[in-house]
């Protein structure tokens, strides 16, 4: 009925309520002295007034505090060095929330894997999270989370053969929507596409029931002039409305993250997600019904007939395995609508690849050959192609390096639950580095994927061979902890393998088919493309790339990717 603004003011107002009660007896006291008259709505005015001034008095205390435990353990003050330090470890206050961010493979070991028991997600984030992703694993914590990933891990752990035909047949759609769009001489929004082909795949493997988002149209350029008969995606159609409400409520979650604590006080009176959600449910709530009633069913046939060698099914989808151990809607549908935000990390990072090829022909050209020589021009690949093709898995790593899917330092933190110390990045002060219980510890994969001193003086260039030459041995293998795009420890995605094997096959598929890949800069809407002051830069991504990087949970490119691709001679 109210908006989590409301609830939240509500829970507080006992608080502010004292305070107000107070200040207003202390100025009663002084007004009285002086022997002048105030309203009382004037009192009530300023004591409100005195809450954001309590609020940073305790926070200076808090730090005051801080200070002296860090000085007990000879340790500096992680706290103290103010926003604009540019070294691998920053402290940002907004809102005077205690942030320390990190950058050093040292501190993310800590907070990922050697000491994971003192990093938690936290309740704030889980809060923010709770009215899309519920309780499922990427949003609990403890004893809740070790349920929901035992829940899942098992149907990941084996290699299922038939996502490959999934993938194919979604590939197929993929390619013959790229021919036909090349034969009107217009681009395509690769982006757009190839997230139709992440969603269809998610779907059919995680409920069975595919949303068929590639039949729904597909947006044209900008500038392109059409026949009324051509107008891009059709709207009030299942698909186009499903996607829609999905990537509404996973930026609704993304902002309410980056407000932190303060994200109630933006939706007063009505919860954001909670349109978005509707239409997610009508879409996802009757699958599950129909499979809990079936299962249902299927068990009592068992019974009622005692033939309990009846065999059903193996269980295929990622649904079909959850209902084995539980048939509580609420855990089936947060488990697995969760799940789909995997659509939208291997859409960006195939989306990426696919824009390096058309920037770097030249390693076009040596994918191309490695394809041809392994799989030919026309096989299916198998999943031991994929694990044989040396080159493609560089190209995918490096990609992963430079732009990798979840970057945002709302998803990639922790709170810290106990203090400590982290290990000190700077040689020329060895004291370590004091972190206060209750922090959060935000840690940039991004930053840290394209740093000098980790990973030579060419971190900004993408060169898929430092994967596979001397600077491998040189840089990464000294170190594991400096490539992340799936996090690692008892948290590392769970998805990792079946990403790896989808984006690999649909780059197979897509380069068997297609000799070249071009940007096509003029479809990109002007207000879509980098910011003019990027190309000014001397060196570093920004004064080469061409397309303008955002972030919502996960990186996408402002108004798509728009690509023009020529058809292979053989394929
Ligand atoms: C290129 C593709 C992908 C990338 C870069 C990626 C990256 C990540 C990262 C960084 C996390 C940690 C997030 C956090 O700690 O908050 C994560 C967690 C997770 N990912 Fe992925 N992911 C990808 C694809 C997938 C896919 C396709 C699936 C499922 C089908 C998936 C399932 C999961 C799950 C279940 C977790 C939560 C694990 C846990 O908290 O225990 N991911 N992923
Ligand atoms: C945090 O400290 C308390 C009290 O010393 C202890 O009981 C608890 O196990 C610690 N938690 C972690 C995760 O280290
Ligand atoms: C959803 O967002 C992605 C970018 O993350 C974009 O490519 C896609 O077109 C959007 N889909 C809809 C239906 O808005
Ligand atoms: C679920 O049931 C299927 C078929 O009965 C079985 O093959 C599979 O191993 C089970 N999965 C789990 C996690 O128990
Ligand atoms: C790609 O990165 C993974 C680590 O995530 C590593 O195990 C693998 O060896 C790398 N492959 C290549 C070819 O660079």
């Amino acid at each position: 009925m109210f908006g989590p603004g409301i609830r939240y003011l509500a829970r507080r107002a006992l608080v502010l309520g004292i305070f107000v009660a107070f200040g207003i007896t202390i100025i009663r006291q002084l007004a009285a002295v002086f022997n002048i008259a105030v309203p009382t709505w004037i009192l009530a005015c300023v004591s409100t007034a005195g809450v954001p001034l309590y609020t940073a008095l305790r926070a200076n205390l808090r730090q005051l505090h801080n200070r002296r435990e860090a000085a007990k353990l000879g340790a500096r003050d992680g706290l103290r060095d103010v926003f604009d330090e540019v070294g691998p470890v920053v402290n940002v206050r907004p809102l005077w929330a205690d942030i320390v961010v990190t950058i050093c493979p040292e501190h993310i070991k800590l907070i990922l894997s050697t000491d994971f028991n003192n990093y938690v997600k936290g309740q704030e984030f889980q809060y923010g999270m709770s009215s899309v992703l519920g309780t499922g694993v990427f949003n609990s914590d403890g004893e809740m989370w070790k349920f929901h990933r035992s829940l899942s891990r098992p149907y990941f752990s084996r290699d299922r053969i038939s996502h490959f035909d999934t993938f194919d047949r979604h590939a197929d759609q993929v390619i013959s929507l790229i021919k036909q769009r090349m034969k009107t001489g217009h681009a395509i929004d690769f982006q757009d596409l190839i997230g139709r082909f992440t969603m269809d795949s998610a779907t059919e493997f995680l409920f069975g029931s595919c949303v068929n988002s590639l039949h729904a149209g597909i947006p044209f350029p900008h500038n392109a002039a059409l026949p009324l008969s051509e107008s891009g995606p059709a709207k009030g159609q299942v698909a186009t409305a499903f996607a829609a409400a999905f990537n509404e409520s996973m930026l609704h979650v993304a902002n309410r993250a980056r407000f932190g604590w303060a994200w109630p006080l933006l939706e007063m009176w009505t919860d954001k997600t909670t349109a978005p959600m509707r239409i997610v449910s009508a879409y996802i709530d009757p699958i599950i019904r129909d499979a809990v009633e079936k299962k249902k069913l299927a068990k009592s046939l068992a019974l009622d007939t005692e033939m309990t060698d009846i065999k059903f099914e193996e269980g295929t989808t990622l649904l079909d395995e959850l209902l084995n151990v539980t048939s509580d809607p609420k855990v089936l549908k947060d488990e697995t609508y969760g799940f789909l935000s995997g659509k939208d990390t291997t859409q960006w990072t195939i989306t990426v690849i696919m824009y390096f090829l058309a920037m770097y022909p030249q390693f076009l050209t040596r994918l191309r050959e490695e394809i041809l020589q392994h799989v030919g021009p026309t096989r299916r690949p198998t999943y031991d192609d994929i694990r044989d093709m040396k080159f493609l898995r560089a190209v995918i790593n490096e990609t992963m390096r430079l732009y990798p899917s979840v970057c945002s330092l709302t998803l990639k933190c922790r709170q810290c639950i106990n203090a400590t110390t982290w290990p000190s990045p700077d040689p020329d002060d060895e004291r370590p580095i004091y972190i206060p219980a209750g922090v959060q510890t935000p840690y940039s994969v991004f930053m840290m994927q394209r740093r000098k001193d980790l990973w030579g003086p060419d971190a900004e260039e993408f060169d898929p061979d430092r994967w596979l030459d001397e600077r491998l041995k040189k840089y990464l293998l000294t170190n594991s902890f400096q490539f992340l795009p799936f996090n690692a420890g008892p948290r590392i995605c769970l998805g990792q393998q079946f990403a790896y094997n989808e984006m690999s096959f649909v780059i197979i598929r897509l380069l068997q088919s297609f000799a070249s890949v071009s940007l096509d800069l003029g479809a990109f809407p002007p207000g879509a493309r980098p910011p003019v002051e990027w190309a000014t830069q001397a060196e570093g991504r920004k004064a080469v790339d061409k397309f303008h990087p955002k972030m919502h949970l996960t990186m996408y490119s402002q108004s798509g990717m728009w690509l023009k691709m020529t058809e292979a001679e053989n394929a």
